[in-house]
């Protein structure tokens, strides 16, 4: 196998990591030993995620695949993280340098890869137990990132009060409706993947993806978990994206299922609330537990979002 199609296989896996409405927003150019992986701005979500914090987050994501599948290839690479300054959408560059044995860790978790998807349906109300949390939290460390779980009441409440808030001002905003309705569908989040609205009594609000299905309760004493950095510069976005894409591939291996809550992170004044009560940058909330499968969502082919280079 040339070492461009070990890049295309591997860009292959790292397309199935998460991104917001599955917009998918990167591209890669593959080069003989190397590959870039770039920001799709036409996939940014102007409203939402003006910044494009959340975009760098999903690519931080597909980047932590690619290394993983590259890995598990036989190769060693060496990254480098936003290599030029007068290029801020060139996010990283994996240039391979040699041989790497993987170990039986490294595929557990690249199985993952493929079983993994966001899952919107309401958990059972089982405890997670220590070795998976233990392992979670390892891997957010392992990526320089932080993982704070939070299942105790007085903090729970405070967190999902803060989901509820960004939920109902998000959903004040015309313009970012029309911009979430947009991805709801074929291109963005099938119907089926979309989970259903929870009652009014339930604890936690989960975005409104136009499901048409009745309201369902969800589980009464849910775990979450913030995401986080010391910092909230583009690098620490990349950052948070490969932990986010550990944490979840690790949580998977474990049998358990995760769906991302972003509302908190999108209203400015939620977020620094969040911030101040773990004491950190937020990236990203987390909703962690035992539940039946939920739904696996396409992705656009590798032909659609690569070139490749002689
Ligand atoms: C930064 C980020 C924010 C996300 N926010 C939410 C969210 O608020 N609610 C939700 O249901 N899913 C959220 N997701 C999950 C995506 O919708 C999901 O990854 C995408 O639709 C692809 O589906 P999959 O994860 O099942 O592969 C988010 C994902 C990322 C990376």
């Amino acid at each position: 196998m040339t070492t461009v199609s070990v890049i295309r296989a591997a860009v292959a896996a790292a397309v199935r990591a998460p991104s917001p409405y599955n917009t998918q927003p990167w591209r890669f150019t593959i080069r003989p030993d190397a590959v870039d992986l770039w920001l799709d701005r036409t996939r940014v979500l102007p409203i939402t995620d003006p910044d494009a914090h959340e975009a760098r987050i999903a690519c931080g994501a597909a980047l932590f695949t690619l290394r993983l599948a590259l890995a598990i290839a036989g190769h060693h690479t060496t990254v480098a993280i936003l290599p030029d300054r007068a290029t801020p959408d060139l996010l990283a560059t994996a240039t391979l340098d040699g041989k790497h044995h993987p170990s039986t860790h490294h595929h557990t978790l690249f199985d993952a890869v493929w079983r993994r998807h966001t899952n919107r349906r309401p958990f059972l109300d089982w405890p997670v137990p220590t070795p998976a949390r233990t392992a979670m939290a390892r891997a957010a460390t392992q990526e320089g990132a932080d993982l704070h779980l939070i299942d105790h009441p007085a903090p729970l409440g405070t967190i999902t009060d803060l989901i509820r808030r960004a939920d109902h001002v998000l959903g004040q905003n015309p313009d970012h409706v029309a911009e979430v309705s947009a991805w709801l569908g074929p291109d963005g989040i099938p119907p089926l993947a979309a989970g259903r609205p929870s009652t009014p009594d339930s604890l936690l609000v989960l975005r409104d993806l136009g499901s048409t299905a009745g309201s369902v309760a969800f589980e009464r004493r849910p775990l979450l978990a913030a995401l986080t950095t010391i910092g909230s510069t583009p690098t620490y976005d990349l950052v948070a994206g490969q932990a986010l894409q550990r944490v979840l591939l690790e949580a998977c291996a474990a049998g358990l299922a995760v769906s991302p809550l972003s509302q908190p992170i999108e209203v400015p004044s939620t977020l620094s609330a969040l911030n101040t009560l773990v004491g950190a940058t937020t990236h990203l909330v987390l909703r962690i537990g035992y539940g039946h499968p939920g739904v696996p969502t396409p992705r656009r082919p590798v032909t659609d979002v690569t070139t490749t280079l002689p």
